[in-house]
C-alpha cells in the first residue's frame, strides 16, 4: 500500500544513501524530504529521477519556527489527502559544532536544537497523522556510550545535566573548545535515546519508535565545521578504517538505515538498533527519571510552536 515517509538529513552523508535505498526497495513509498535552503528542490529532483515519488519541504532545523512551518505543511497535505498515509518519520539530520556556544534563533544551543528539539517537534506535530503500523527512526550515535571501545577517544562522553542547562549555550566546561562542542554532541545523542524510550511508552500502539546507531562513519559531512586537520583526517585518512570492524562505510550505514526505516530489520518499539541488529545501548541510557524529565522539558521548550489541540496530545 502506498504510504509517506518524512525524512530529515537526506541531503548528504548516510541519509542520502538511505533515501536512495528506501526508494529502490519500496516503490510504494512517497519520500518527503525536509532540507534547508535550495537543497531540498534539487534533492527531490535527483532522488525522483527514474520515476520515484519524492517531494520536499524547506526547513532549517535549527529554528523551531521553521520546523513548525514544515511540519504544519506536511500535516495539511496529509489531511487534504495530497499524500498517502504517513507511516514513517526519519530524524536523521544531525550536527556537531566546534564549541558549545552556538545559539540558534530561539535561544537554544544549536546541537540540542537540531539533534533533539527538531525531532521532538516533528513527532508532536505529526503525531495525529501517523497511520499504524508506523515507525519513527531517530539516528543516534555510538558516542553516547562515552567509552574508548565505542569511539576510540575521538569524542568525549556525554555529561548529563538538567535539560534546562543542556538546552542552552555554555552547558559544558571551557565551552569555546572543540571538546565542549563534541560533549554537546554525545550528550544530545544520549538525549535522543532517552526520548525514544519515552515515546515508546507514550505513543499509541502501532506507532513504534527506534534509535538507530550507524557506528563510526568517516567521510560524511559531520565534521565539516572542524579545523582543517580534523577535516582532512575525517575525509582522507579515517575512511581506511571502513576496511576494519571499527568503522562503517557510508554505503553500509545508509543501507542499514533504509532497512531500519522499512522494517526489514525487526525491532520492538523503544529498541536501540546497532547497525543491523537490536542491542542494548549504554547502561546510562536506561533511566526513566531522566527520560521523564527530558520529555517534560522538551514539551515545555516546544510548546510555543504548537497549536492548542496538539499541546494536549502525548501526555
Ligand atoms: N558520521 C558518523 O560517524 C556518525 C556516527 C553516528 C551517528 N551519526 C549521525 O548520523 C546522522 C547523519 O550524519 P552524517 O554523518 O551523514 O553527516 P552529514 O553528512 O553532515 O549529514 C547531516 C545531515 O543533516 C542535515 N542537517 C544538519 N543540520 C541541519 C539543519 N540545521 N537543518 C536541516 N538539515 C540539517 C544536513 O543537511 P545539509 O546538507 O543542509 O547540511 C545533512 O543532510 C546524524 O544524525 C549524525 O549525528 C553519524
Amino acid at each position: 500500500m502506498h504510504h509517506t515517509i518524512v525524512m530529515t538529513g537526506a541531503s548528504r552523508g548516510i541519509g542520502r544513501v538511505a533515501a536512495q535505498h528506501i526508494l529502490c526497495q519500496s516503490p510504494n513509498v512517497h519520500l518527503l524530504v525536509v532540507a534547508r535552503g535550495s537543497s531540498g528542490a534539487r534533492l527531490a529532483d535527483e532522488l525522483g529521477a527514474g520515476g520515484h515519488a519524492v517531494s520536499h519541504v524547506v526547513a532549517d532545523l535549527g529554528s523551531l519556527e521553521r520546523v513548525r512551518s514544515a511540519a504544519t505543511e506536511i500535516h495539511d497535505r496529509l489531511e487534504r489527502g495530497e499524500l498517502p498515509p504517513l507511516r514513517g518519520f526519519v530524524g536523521n539530520a544531525g550536527i556537531q559544532h566546534t564549541n558549545a556556544l552556538t545559539e540558534g534563533p530561539d535561544g537554544f544551543e544549536s546541537t540540542f536544537a537540531v539533534n533533539v528539539l527538531a525531532n521532538h517537534l516533528f513527532v508532536r506535530l505529526l503525531q495525529d497523522r501517523f497511520t499504524a503500523p508506523a515507525r519513527i527512526v531517530i539516528t543516534t550515535s555510538d558516542t553516547h556510550f562515552g567509552d574508548f571501545k565505542h569511539n576510540m577517544g575521538m569524542v568525549p562522553g556525554p555529561a548529563w545535566k538538567s535539560p534546562d542547562v543542556l538546552a542552552r549555550t555554555g552547558a559544558f566546561p571551557r565551552p569555546h573548545t572543540m571538546a565542549a562542542g563534541r560533549t554537546a554532541y554525545s550528550t544530545s545523542k544520549l538525549a535522543t535515546i532517552y526520548l525514544v524510550h519515552e515515546y515508546a511508552r507514550r505513543l499509541p500502539a502501532g506507532i513504534d519508535t527506534v534509535a538507530y546507531n550507524p557506528g563510526f562513519v568517516p567521510g560524511t559531512g559531520l565534521a565539516r565545521n572542524a579545523n582543517p586537520i580534523s577535516r582532512f583526517t575525517m575525509r582522507r585518512i579515517l575512511p581506511v578504517m571502513t576496511l576494519t570492524p571499527f568503522a562503517t562505510s557510508r554505503n553500509a550505514a545508509g543501507r542499514c538505515l533504509a532497512e531500519v526505516v522499512l522494517g526489514t530489520i525487526q525491532a520492538p518499539t523503544g529498541s536501540y538498533i546497532d547497525r543491523n541488529r537490536v542491542d542494548r545501548s549504554s547502561e546510562e541510557s536506561y533511566d526513566p527519571q531522566r527520560e521523564g524529565e527530558l520529555w517534560q522539558a522538551a514539551q515545555r521548550f516546544t510548546a510555543a510552536w504548537l497549536p492548542g489541540q496538539a499541546r494536549s496530545q502525548m501526555t
